[in-house]
């Protein structure tokens, strides 16, 4: 088993490079189903969720080239089966978009119900309303999903919920449908762009991403042969913000898109933190103890339910009493028992936590329920004074690339240690 050992507490600085967006890249994969050719993306992260996807595209019958550590040929000219690997697609969360891609590219698929992060019920009922209005048949079934559809045409599509992962999927159904397709109430993330931008450039006709309605006029095919760099990863980039905060350290962000960070910016302004923005680059730092402040996560543009955990540690150290509202994920405050392990004052009920502010975080051993609860718990290791061991890896190492190693780029006394 492998653990993470922090020895704190220290105040990182320095430069760190954000990599490309997961949250974009697990999208853009499947998507490249939808091409009948071959596209090369670059600037992907290099994390465990994006080694799956590629396997599974792999069995789907793609051929992949890896050109370097952050880039990728693909040839998406031979699919030779419908049906996606159980034993992977159950791993990650994102396996979900393999519905809309192959719904569009074949109008079949079987596919696990989607892995992913344990933050509490994780519906797709959006996805499959969007799916059937297209003209689709989905069933699920004994944990696998089953879609079907001899001809996919567009509609007006209103999403109950805002999405992220339902505006994605059925944006890819919708490429090579028939018709125009509008998604109402649609989600406007920074991917949601990314996904639609990469569509574009393959040959798509996708509009309005990045506003509530996204109209779609159907393309008879995506001819490929282009090259596609993935967007900045605005979460990355914000977790490396609050760990400058947490830290009292001062940090500058290469490779990000500020415009993707306002919300985070504000909050940070708010607690006392300063902030020079440079537009692909961004300055942070901090001097003092942060003020306490509310937090209540929302859609983007509003602050991020995955930067939550995050700034749960800055609060956590904060100078008084502070409360999160987290409006997205029922189960997202599992990390707080872990920080209350470090001597944090937390009290979550429900979708509410309440921070008393501590002077301090001490090291102890503590456990990563998710992905951006491990991300947390680095930033409090990096914080807290003496030793922090962080077990669960696989659920950084889904999200993270290489978080060892730009931690310690920036200061941070971290190990990676193999545990019989
Ligand atoms: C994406 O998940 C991200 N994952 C999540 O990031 C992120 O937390 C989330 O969006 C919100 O920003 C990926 O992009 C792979 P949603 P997704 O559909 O698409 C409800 C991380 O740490 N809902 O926007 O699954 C749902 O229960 C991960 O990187 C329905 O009710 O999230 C939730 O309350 C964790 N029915 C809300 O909508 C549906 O059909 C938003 O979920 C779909 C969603």
């Amino acid at each position: 088993m492998e653990k993470l050992v922090v020895t704190g507490p220290t105040r990182l600085t320095g430069e760190v490079t954000i990599s490309g967006a997961k949250n974009a890249a697990v999208a853009l994969l499947p998507a490249t189903l939808l091409i009948d050719g071959v596209c090369t993306i670059e600037n992907l992260p290099n994390i465990s969720d994006i080694k799956i996807s590629c396997e599974i595209l792999e069995k789907l019958g793609a051929k992949i080239t890896w050109n370097s550590k952050h880039s990728i040929t693909i040839d998406t000219t031979n699919i030779t089966t419908t049906k996606a690997p159980l034993d992977l697609t159950s791993k990650f969360r994102a396996s979900y978009y393999l519905i809309g891609a192959m719904l569009g590219r074949k109008g079949e698929i079987e596919v696990g119900m989607p892995g992913g992060c344990k933050l509490g019920a994780r519906p797709i009922d959006q996805h499959i309303k969007g799916f059937e209005a297209l003209g689709a048949n989905v069933t699920v079934e004994k944990g696998k999903i089953y879609g079907k559809a001899d001809k996919l045409v567009g509609c007006p599509i209103y999403m109950d919920i805002v999405s992220v992962g339902a505006t994605i999927n059925v944006m890819l159904a919708a490429v090579l449908a028939k018709g125009t397709t509008t998604i109402d109430n649609a989600a406007k993330e920074p991917h949601i762009v990314d996904v639609a931008n990469f569509l574009n450039t393959m040959g798509a006709d996708i509009r309005g991403a990045g506003t509530d309605v996204i109209k779609i006029n159907g393309v008879e095919k995506l001819h490929g042969n282009a090259t596609y760099s993935v967007v900045p990863d605005q979460i990355e980039a914000g977790t490396f913000m609050l760990a400058a905060i947490a830290t009292k350290g001062d940090l500058t962000l290469k490779n990000c898109i500020t415009k993707h960070l306002e919300s985070i910016t504000a909050k940070i302004i708010e607690v006392g933190g300063n902030v020079e923005d440079y537009g692909d680059s961004i300055r942070v730092w901090m001097d003092k103890r942060p003020n306490k402040a509310n937090i209540k996560t929302l859609p983007y543009p509003g602050f991020p339910t995955d930067l939550q955990p995050q700034m749960g540690v800055v609060l956590s150290l904060g100078n008084g009493n502070s409360i999160i509202n987290e409006s997205i994920w029922e189960s997202r405050f599992q990390y707080t028992e872990e920080l209350n392990r470090m001597g944090a004052k937390i009290t979550a009920q429900g979708k509410t936590a309440f921070f008393e502010g501590v002077e301090k975080l001490y090291g102890a051993p503590v456990y990563s329920s998710d992905l951006r609860a491990g991300a947390a718990l680095v930033i409090a290791g990096t914080a807290a004074e003496g030793i922090t061991e962080i077990y669960n890896l696989q659920h950084i190492d889904r999200g993270y690339e290489n978080i060892e190693e730009k931690f310690r780029k920036i200061g941070a006394n971290i190990e990676r240690v193999t545990e019989e």
